[in-house]
């Protein structure tokens, strides 16, 4: 059975906040944060939770795919900050999109996350376990972010994106992705959540926020990502002379320009908008792709590649037909 994505959504908070609202509240500037990262706003939630993007999201890809919630078979969520523990944030978008007839389950491969959970949905779907589902993208990373650590928290927002998928008997077959872990270096980019506190046992208290060593992720991401990007274009038989546009997270410029320049693929290949939106973790890649579908920059037909790494760690890459 063949996977094919038929409708995309996406899902901001209101709320913009500029590198000038931050240079307000931390020591930074906007010059250094755009320096070094290409990031000049994004998103940051006053309230909208992961649950509430992420059903937004939802309901505009069955929109644009012209589905209906009850039609949906599957729901994945991949998400490193959901309100709750239990339930998921994917059955809670169940509930809300009154999906009744839905799996859901969370997937938690923090900015590989959406790569990560497209593959567990191209396998369910190859199986013939399920005809379609929901694939989604979803954090509120601001609640998870130390606002004093200004070498984190200038880096990422919140946001969802989400993608419809379905078993489609006539698309070409071609869908084809590359998922790895590597959690020996698991440290380099960690969030603790709660402590252990019982009548047995008491841990030390530890800070519940993100930690990251920015530049070991940095080498990382140049290294790995293109080394991922060439095992899936190689294992789907075709070379980066075939791929019309690449659709890659979201987490600094300059990342995205060393492929470019690899590559020798010009910028016009590699659409972006961390400028605008931050690094949104899981969601960045479904965002951008959203948007590129919304705005023309991804068509019908083309060949896409996308490419995603991030805590874990776990680093991944698919190319399809859209
Ligand atoms: N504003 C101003 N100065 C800042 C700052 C900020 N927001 N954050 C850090 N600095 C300072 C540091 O304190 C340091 O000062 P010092 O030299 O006086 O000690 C200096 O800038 C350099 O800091 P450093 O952390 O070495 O900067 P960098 O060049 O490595 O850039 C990142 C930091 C985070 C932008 C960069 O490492 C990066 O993008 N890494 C990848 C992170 C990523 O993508 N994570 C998500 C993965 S999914």
């Amino acid at each position: 059975m063949k996977m094919r994505i038929l409708g995309t959504g996406s899902s901001l908070p209101k709320n913009l906040v500029t590198n000038d609202d931050l240079a307000k509240i931390m020591d930074t500037s906007d010059e250094w944060i755009r320096e070094r990262t290409g990031i000049r706003s994004r998103h940051i939630s006053t309230g909208e939770t992961v649950v509430d993007l992420a059903t937004d999201a939802c309901l505009k890809a069955l929109e644009n795919a012209g589905k209906k919630p009850e039609d949906v078979e599957l729901i994945l969520v991949a998400t490193v900050s959901p309100e709750v523990s239990i339930p998921s944030a994917a059955c809670q978008v169940q509930a809300k999109l009154n999906a009744d007839n839905a799996a859901a389950f969370d997937i938690n491969a923090a900015c590989s996350g959406f790569i990560f959970a497209l593959t567990t949905a191209n396998a369910y779907i190859q199986s013939g376990m399920f005809k379609n589902a929901l694939v989604v993208g979803a954090e509120v990373l601001s609640k998870i972010m130390d606002w004093n650590d200004r070498g984190t928290c200038i880096l990422f927002g919140d946001g969802a994106g989400a993608v419809y998928v379905e078993a489609d008997e006539n698309a070409e077959n071609d869908f084809c992705s590359v998922i790895h872990s590597n959690g020996k270096k698991g440290v380099v980019l960690h969030c603790p959540t709660r402590d252990i506190k019982n009548p047995w046992y008491e841990q030390e208290e530890t800070v519940k926020f993100v930690s990251m060593d920015g530049r070991e992720v940095f080498k990382f991401a140049v290294s790995q990502v293109p080394l991922c990007l060439e095992e899936v274009l190689e294992k789907a038989n075709i070379t980066k002379d075939d791929v019309d546009m690449f659709v890659l997270h979201q987490a600094n410029l300059r990342i995205i320009s060393s492929i470019s320049k690899r590559y020798e693929r010009g910028m016009e290949f590699f659409p972006c908008n961390m400028d605008r939106v931050g690094n949104m973790s899981s969601a960045s890649i479904p965002v951008l792709l959203d948007e590129c579908h919304r705005n023309g920059t991804v068509k019908k037909g083309m060949k896409i590649a996308m490419a995603g790494f991030g805590a874990g760690l776990t680093y991944g890459a698919a190319v399809f037909t859209f």
